[in-house]
């Protein structure tokens, strides 16, 4: 009940117009016959997008470290019709995809969870494609009262860049349109 009341939220901050998800996706250049893995895919707000632009030839993998959010994502996509996303639960950090797949791999709102994100995102660069991205977007910092501010559910742009370097990564874009998040594009080095 509390889980689907609280990714519900998830999926209405997702879809407010102020955090641009069409122009966000708009960015990506996505192709049908795609490949993307949505990390920490939270309330499916953007799974589910993909799933439909991909079409039947694409595949998306919602990978999550809550199996009851999981759960919550197959049930809209057996709702909508999708039987093109793949669900797959991260124990411990440990993710598990298709070896040298993916086209894209699209982390929001997670980088401030993860304990050691260079770590993580170094495990994650075998799945991509050589010509493979990486996106991700964080809140930026934020003082006073609210959420994001309170629970620190943000992380400075500059540390974002220095660990993706440690992980292995080069920025292609800085896309700079979200008034409250970064955006960055990366590649595999
Ligand atoms: C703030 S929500 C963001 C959800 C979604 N990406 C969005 O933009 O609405 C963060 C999500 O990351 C997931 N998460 C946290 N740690 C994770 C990990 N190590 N691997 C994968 N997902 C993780 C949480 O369970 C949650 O669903």
């Amino acid at each position: 009940m509390f889980t689907s009341f609280f990714l519900k939220m998830l999926n209405r901050e997702a879809a407010s117009s102020k955090n641009e998800s069409e122009r966000i996706i708009e960015s990506l250049r996505i192709q049908e016959g795609y490949r993307i893995a949505d990390i920490g895919s939270g309330g499916g707000y953007f799974t589910l997008k993909f799933a439909k632009k991909i079409g039947k030839t694409g595949k998306v993998y919602a990978v999550d470290s809550q199996p009851k959010y999981l759960d919550f994502i197959r049930q809209q996509a057996e709702r909508e019709g999708l039987d093109n996303i793949i669900f797959v639960l991260v124990a411990e950090d440990e993710v598990n995809l298709p070896e040298a797949a993916l086209d894209l791999v699209f982390a929001r709102n997670v980088f401030h969870h993860l304990t050691e994100p260079a770590r993580y995102f170094r495990n994650l660069k075998r799945f991509l494609k050589p010509s493979g991205k990486l996106a991700i977007i964080d809140h930026k910092p934020k003082s006073g009262f609210s959420f994001v501010s309170i629970f620190r559910h943000y992380t400075p742009e500059r540390l974002i860049l220095q660990e993706m370097e440690k992980a292995g990564y080069f920025l292609m874009e800085s896309l700079d349109f979200l008034p409250e998040q970064t955006f960055n594009l990366f590649g595999v080095k």
